[in-house]
């Protein structure tokens, strides 16, 4: 018997099976924009209040492997006087952190971005770990049109995600390598089939490029899906189809789990596809999600900033944690989803 790495260890159990990761890591902005589309301020004390509403639901452990948090948060502390972190420990959830500093323009480049946190970003994982995250993320992205993503774009962003993975593992974290094709645009499915295949192929061979150990990360990556502007309904089984086609040709076996953002799908969107994905195994890595909005929403809007409305909010985000669990095991139905809890 070998020994086993611990980060292995981490990235199998934020993998680990009937549960998925929580996104909370909206930037102030991101967070403060979705507050505001709902009429609720946004404030240090807000994004926390809302935050520990999120964490703290009552068995969440039960679906929720992992939760990533934002810079702000992981500084912060629920009600009870411990911060994020030692909380999401306690009640068995493994807590990440956001490390990405959001994106600059490419030169020359058609509104294409890479995304940048190089910089001193081995003193910030140091500085993390030891706040007790056990593993990061961080976030490209690409946009898909005339020639987009265009191979510089693709290049740069690789060769980024390459270098902090290996930065993550060195610190003793399991690096969240989130390459984003997003869904902005009238392209079909097949094109976005194109592009996410295009962008994972440079992104593993990034990884190799800087030696990250594959059996240490867990791979976020966009579900294949017709452009957001595109006609007509997304169909789960092309989506299905398409998305573990690609998987499977760029995914190497070693790596022990791909867990899907959801971008903007809603939650029952998200898990019918998830869902429709799963009849296509057995697969050599875990199929999970690490959705953000599919499971945010519509607990956001129920909170409205509220006290009073905590244990309803926290019902709605358990209802769709449960209902994203059910989809990894492809034992999600609409008609157990309309079932209030
Ligand atoms: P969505 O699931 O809302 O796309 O968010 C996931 C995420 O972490 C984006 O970086």
């Amino acid at each position: 018997m070998t020994a086993t790495d611990p980060l292995d260890e981490t990235a199998r159990a934020m993998v680990a099976p009937r549960k998925g990761i929580l996104a909370i890591d909206e930037t102030t902005p991101t967070c403060t924009k979705r507050f505001v589309e709902h009429g609720i301020e946004s404030t240090e004390e807000t994004r926390r209040a809302y935050r520990e509403m999120l964490v703290t639901a009552p068995g969440a452990a039960d679906y929720v492997s992992g939760a990533i948090l934002f810079d702000e948060t992981i500084r912060q502390k629920t009600s009870d006087g411990r911060t994020f972190a030692e909380s999401l420990r306690a009640r068995g959830i493994i807590p990440g952190v956001k490390v990405d500093k959001g994106t600059r323009p490419l030169e020359a480049a058609d509104g294409e971005t890479v995304t940048v946190g190089l910089d001193g970003l081995r003193a910030r994982l140091k500085e993390y770990r030891g706040m007790g995250a056990r593993f990061t993320k961080w976030r490209a992205i690409f946009r898909i049109g005339a020639g987009l993503p265009s191979p510089q774009a693709i290049d740069a962003n690789a060769e980024a995600l390459g270098e902090y993975a290996a930065l993550a593992q060195g610190a003793g974290l399991v690096p969240i390598v989130e390459p984003e094709v997003l869904t902005d645009g009238d392209h079909d499915t097949k094109r976005c089939s194109e592009a996410t295949e295009a962008v994972l192929m440079a992104v593993f061979a990034g990884l190799a490029a800087r030696g990250c150990r594959l059996e240490a990360m867990v791979l976020k990556p966009n579900m294949v899906t017709p452009g957001a502007q595109s006609r007509g309904q997304p169909d789960p089984t092309e989506v299905a189809d398409r998305t573990i086609e690609v998987l499977r040709r760029c995914v190497p076996e070693a790596v022990p789990g791909v867990a899907f953002l959801s971008g903007g799908q809603t939650g029952a969107e998200a898990c019918v596809n998830l869902n429709a994905m799963t009849s296509r195994g057995p697969f050599s890595w875990e199929l999970s999600f690490s959705f953000g909005r599919a499971l945010q929403y519509p607990a956001l809007e129920i909170w409205d900033g509220k006290a009073l409305n905590i244990p309803a909010a926290q019902a709605a985000v358990i209802h769709r944690a449960r209902m994203s669990s059910l989809a990894r095991s492809g034992a999600y139905t609409v008609e157990a989803d309309r079932v209030p809890e």
